[in-house]
């Protein structure tokens, strides 16, 4: 931990990780004290901290560290500490740590606009990524001061996240420290859309929105610039990205059409109302003065836009679209039957499936998915959600570049 301002959200940072059962160690360097003291981070973490070379010198801490861990994740990164990073400098416990790991290192860098934009601090954030290190893109926002822009600390629930996803995906370090997704644009749909019936209920449907926000935010982390359109949602939005919120399907498919023709890829991870009733414009009442129960009433629904398949009837040499099915069975074969006709019958390049039968994958942290191409299935990804993402945007990427 550097020392900026955004050390008192790293408490959360550390409280969420120990929480999720990980063994968290705290390294701050000295000036990182300066803003959160050390028995803060001791009680947080449970474990004693040191930052210089010479607190420990027989448990020689740099090494056994730098060993031990799993995933290195130094938040905030400050300019001066970023500079040290990318030329492996050794100066403190904490630099030296990150010399003696092989673990993959995630850097959050956090200052004021004008040092990160400086061409100093931009030099070392790509002398770090070509060493394999990732650095994330700051956030944008209000800063310290009365001022605002890129430099701000991402919220501690995208950074837990992205810990998460390095730790459950050591691989996915590489494509995100190569930023090989920049210069593309994608477009994302997630959540769940809320048809009105009248002016306090709706027909709605599970959907978290984390699958979609996991590829929102894992296609950022290498370097695309997205977009979001998220229906009704539960996740945390992630920072890097832009997000359109809507409300019904009708919504999701303006708020698509209108950007679809300038992606590069679209993934369409929304839940969509495939039906929706004309709302009452005041709250339908069930019969008053005797008891009804058991009376059946009727609702008309008409069906909405198929968002995908309009999309797809529209196509754009070089574009890529990514579908989903949930689907609710567990036969493995129907389930892939379904997919390459679903997968036909929109029109897209690739189909993600699941089962969603019996409650499973919505709100769930894990999943189980397979790839369909229009050639047939490909690669099953059964763990987290986080994972499944990694995977779904590596076929983004093999399929732009090729
Ligand atoms: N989809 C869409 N517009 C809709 C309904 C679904 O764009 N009105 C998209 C979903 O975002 C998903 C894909 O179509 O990417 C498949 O959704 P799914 O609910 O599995 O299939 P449906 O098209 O609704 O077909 P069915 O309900 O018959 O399985």
């Amino acid at each position: 931990m550097g020392g900026g301002i955004a050390a008192y959200k790293v408490c959360q940072i550390v409280r969420r990780l120990a929480e999720n059962g990980h063994d968290v160690h705290v390294i701050p360097t000295d000036s990182a004290l300066e803003f959160v003291g050390r028995p803060t981070w001791e009680a947080l973490s449970g474990h004693s901290v040191h930052s210089g070379v010479f607190d420990d010198v027989p448990g020689v801490e740099h090494v056994r560290l730098g060993e031990q861990a799993d995933l290195i994740l130094v938040a905030p990164t400050t300019a001066d500490l970023l500079s040290r990073i990318a030329q492996g400098r050794g100066d403190d416990l904490l630099t030296t740590t990150i010399l003696a790991s092989r673990a993959p290192k995630l850097l959050v860098p956090a200052m004021h606009t004008a040092m990160w934009l400086n061409p100093a601090t931009q030099e070392n954030a790509a002398a770090a990524r070509r060493h394999g290190i990732v650095v994330k893109e700051p956030a944008r926002g209000r800063l310290t001061g009365r001022d605002s822009g890129p430099g701000r600390m991402p919220e501690p629930d995208e950074i837990v996240w992205l810990a998460q996803s390095l730790l459950d995906d050591p691989e996915c370090a590489e494509p995100m420290s190569a930023q090989d997704l920049a210069g593309w644009t994608i477009l994302v749909s997630a959540g769940g859309t809320r048809e009105p019936i009248d002016p306090v209920r709706y027909i709605g449907n599970l959907s978290s929105g984390r699958m979609g926000f996991a590829i929102a935010t894992n296609a950022a982390a290498r370097g695309a610039k997205v977009t979001v359109v998220a229906a009704h949602t539960q996740a945390q939005l992630p920072s890097s990205v832009e997000v359109v919120t809507v409300d019904t399907t009708e919504d999701l498919c303006q708020a698509m059409t209108q950007r679809a023709r300038q992606a590069d890829a679209i993934v369409m991870a929304a839940a969509a109302a495939d039906f929706a009733a004309a709302p009452a414009t005041t709250k339908i009442k069930k019969h008053e003065g005797t008891d009804h129960v058991g009376e059946s009433m009727t609702l008309e629904l008409h069906q909405t836009p198929d968002v995908l398949a309009q999309i797809c009837a529209d196509p754009v040499p070089g574009r890529v679209v990514v579908g989903f099915a949930a689907e609710t069975t567990d036969d493995r074969e129907q389930l892939l039957h379904l997919a390459d006709a679903k997968l036909h019958r929109k029109g897209c390049d690739v189909l993600i499936v699941n089962d969603v039968s019996a409650g499973r994958v919505f709100g769930s942290s894990d999943t189980d998915i397979t790839v369909v191409h229009q050639q047939g299935p490909g690669r099953r990804v059964v763990g987290s959600k986080a994972r499944a993402a990694a995977a779904i945007v590596d076929e983004i990427h093999q399929l732009l570049a090729q």
